[in-house]
């Protein structure tokens, strides 16, 4: 089944009264089994058109004190994948930091994995109010937001950062102006297969009740 974008509810305008929270399985059993999928298992098609703006707008729909819009997204699409690619394994070989032609190659063909690659760039405000870090984690729950968003519609997706999110030339190849970071890169495309559990750390092994009489004086 696929959905057709316009059958969603059109963005709401300011102070529109939203649906209240109601009780879910569905959304709920969604969430419980929630995975990524591997980039490995990617393939096309992916969201495009409609849809990825769809998933755009859903994905941007997150807590953001301020109302600052502290991110922005770059999606590698099409030849662009490639020719993002190309400009990067050229980066490399300039360096003289990779010279086999493999791995150049490899390079090249980093964002042609998936169909779709959003790059999501925290992109922080100066404001008195809100600090830094908090824009920060609005541009994370993006990520995750856009993960989630690409599911609804069918696609998996999976976010990750690897070399290019840390190195500033690469970076600014892609477009980022140097205060600007890369959150991440959520590839999306069809899955090849269903993705299987990992271990994962349980949220009991996480957790403390803070109690008044444990507290250091
Ligand atoms: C900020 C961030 C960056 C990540 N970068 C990578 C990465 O570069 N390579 C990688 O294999 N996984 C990376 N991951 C992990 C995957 O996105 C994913 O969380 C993991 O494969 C398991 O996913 P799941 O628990 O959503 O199924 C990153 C996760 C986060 C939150």
């Amino acid at each position: 089944m696929t959905i057709a974008p316009h059958t969603l509810p059109l963005p709401p305008v300011e102070n529109d009264i939203l649906p209240a929270p109601l009780p879910d399985t569905a959304f709920l059993s969604r969430l419980a089994l929630r995975r990524s999928t591997k980039v490995a298992h990617l393939q096309a098609p992916g969201p495009e058109g409609a849809t990825l703006e769809a998933i755009l707008r859903i994905g941007a729909r997150v807590p953001d004190h301020g109302k600052l819009g502290p991110w922005r997204f770059i999606i590698l699409a099409g030849n662009d994948r490639h020719a993002y690619g190309q400009k990067i394994a050229a980066l490399l070989s300039a360096r003289g930091q990779v010279r086999e032609t493999d791995r150049l190659a490899q390079e090249e063909n980093r964002f042609l994995r998936a169909p779709v690659v959003v790059a999501v760039v925290s992109s922080p405000v100066e404001s008195p109010k809100v600090p830094e870090w908090e824009q920060v984690l609005s541009a994370g729950a993006v990520c995750y937001n856009l993960l989630l968003a690409a599911n609804g519609f069918g696609f998996g997706g999976c976010w990750l950062s690897e070399w290019v999110a840390y190195d500033r030339e690469a970076l600014a190849l892609l477009g980022l102006s140097p205060h600007e970071k890369l959150a991440g890169l959520v590839y999306m495309g069809t899955p090849t297969e269903p993705p299987s559990e990992r271990p994962r750390p349980s949220a009991a092994s996480r957790l403390t009740y803070w109690k008044a009489d444990e507290v250091a004086t």
